[in-house]
């Protein structure tokens, strides 16, 4: 079985470890979304700490797809040179980096946007945030246009993996939920309905990046009475590797990424191990994970090929270098880091 600081290697993209600094959002930028040094160095740092792969945090497909106003935009060519720096600054430190495109739907920053959130359908959301102006047709096939403008972006700024934000109530998520698309449209109704702007999306965005690797953040269990069911989530999970996505970093919670009453180190684990099954593909578990042996025991019991360590690694940059020397016995007897 591998082990936390055993390489991973797909498409041609190599990680040192299977830790993996997931999508975090800092708000560093300009209200812009311009890239600020103060952006650059945070990854830097990430990237220094030995982390297998940053994925920079989400970054807006589209002006009306902004959550917050100095979160990092993707949505014209002019952030591609700022956005490049950072690439080559963490390249310089050895290790890859992928980055979040994402659309924040009915949760989006609406007031500072100066036009109204949209979604799936005009209801009220699960968490409070009030009805989005429901997407026309047309409009649903210009969220996909988007997508892979910003992919096409991405490239362009050299990063080494491109993820796809379907989670925590954000555009995509929402139209997955059968809480949040009350559609009755052919992107609507069903799971296959529900799910089709999913692969609409994925198909588009593989089309943009050819041999890069592509993820896809699945919120995989909305975790709310009459929202979508795990068993729900697998299958869209197994649909998503047929329409092109290499590995599926798997999270929940249609109200945010850390919903109340889960049990502790690897919350998600779970959903990732019924995704992983289901789909057939390299997976992501995410969630609590603040101790290395936890991260490994994920990776070594086969409930994921990759761990992600978000709020420890932003607390403390070194985690993983600190990891490995707790680590490094064990990683040295299976054939990991240190062996010969
Ligand atoms: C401040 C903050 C910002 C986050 N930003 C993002 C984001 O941009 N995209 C995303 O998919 N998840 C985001 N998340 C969720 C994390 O990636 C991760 O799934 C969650 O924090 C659980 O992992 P952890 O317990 O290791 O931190 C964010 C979480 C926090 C705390």
């Amino acid at each position: 079985m591998p082990h936390l600081f055993e390489s991973f290697t797909h498409r041609g993209c190599t990680f040192r470890n299977r830790i993996v600094f997931p999508p975090i959002a800092q708000d560093l930028c300009s209200p812009e979304g311009e890239v600020t040094r103060k952006l650059l160095d945070h990854y830097v740092a990430r990237a220094r700490g030995g982390a297998g792969l940053v994925m920079l945090e989400h970054s807006y497909v589209e002006r009306r797809g902004r959550y917050s106003t100095r979160q990092t935009g993707l949505h014209h060519d002019g952030l591609v040179y700022g956005l490049r720096r950072v690439v080559e600054a963490v390249h310089d430190a050895g290790v890859p980096i992928g980055i979040q495109l994402a659309h924040a739907g009915a949760r989006a920053c609406a007031a500072d946007n100066h036009e109204p959130a949209v979604g799936p359908s005009a209801v009220t959301q699960p968490g409070g945030e009030p009805a989005p102006r429901a997407l026309g047709a047309a409009e649903i096939t210009e969220v996909c246009a988007r997508f892979a403008a910003a992919a096409r972006r991405a490239l362009a700024a050299h990063f080494d993996v491109v993820e796809i934000h379907g989670a925590h109530g954000f555009l995509l998520s929402e139209f997955l939920s059968p809480l949040t698309n009350q559609r009755t449209d052919r992107h609507g109704g069903d799971l296959d309905g529900r799910s089709r702007l999913l692969r609409e999306v994925v198909a588009a965005v593989r089309a943009v990046v050819g041999e890069t690797p592509l993820w896809f953040r699945l919120g995989a269990d909305d975790r709310l009475p009459g929202g979508l069911t795990l068993e729900e989530g697998a299958r869209v999970g197994q649909a998503l590797a047929a329409a092109g996505v290499d590995v599926l970093d798997v999270s929940g919670g249609l109200c945010g990424s850390r919903p109340p009453g889960l049990p502790g180190p690897g919350y998600f684990a779970y959903a990732a191990r019924a995704v992983k099954a289901a789909a057939g593909v390299p997976v992501v578990a995410v969630g609590g994970i603040t101790d290395p042996r936890d991260a490994d025991r994920l990776v070594r019991d086969g409930a994921c090929d990759l761990v992600a360590v978000g709020r420890a690694i932003l607390a403390d940059a070194e985690w993983p270098a600190k990891a490995l020397d707790l680590l490094g016995g064990t990683a040295r007897r299976d054939g990991g880091p240190g062996s010969r």
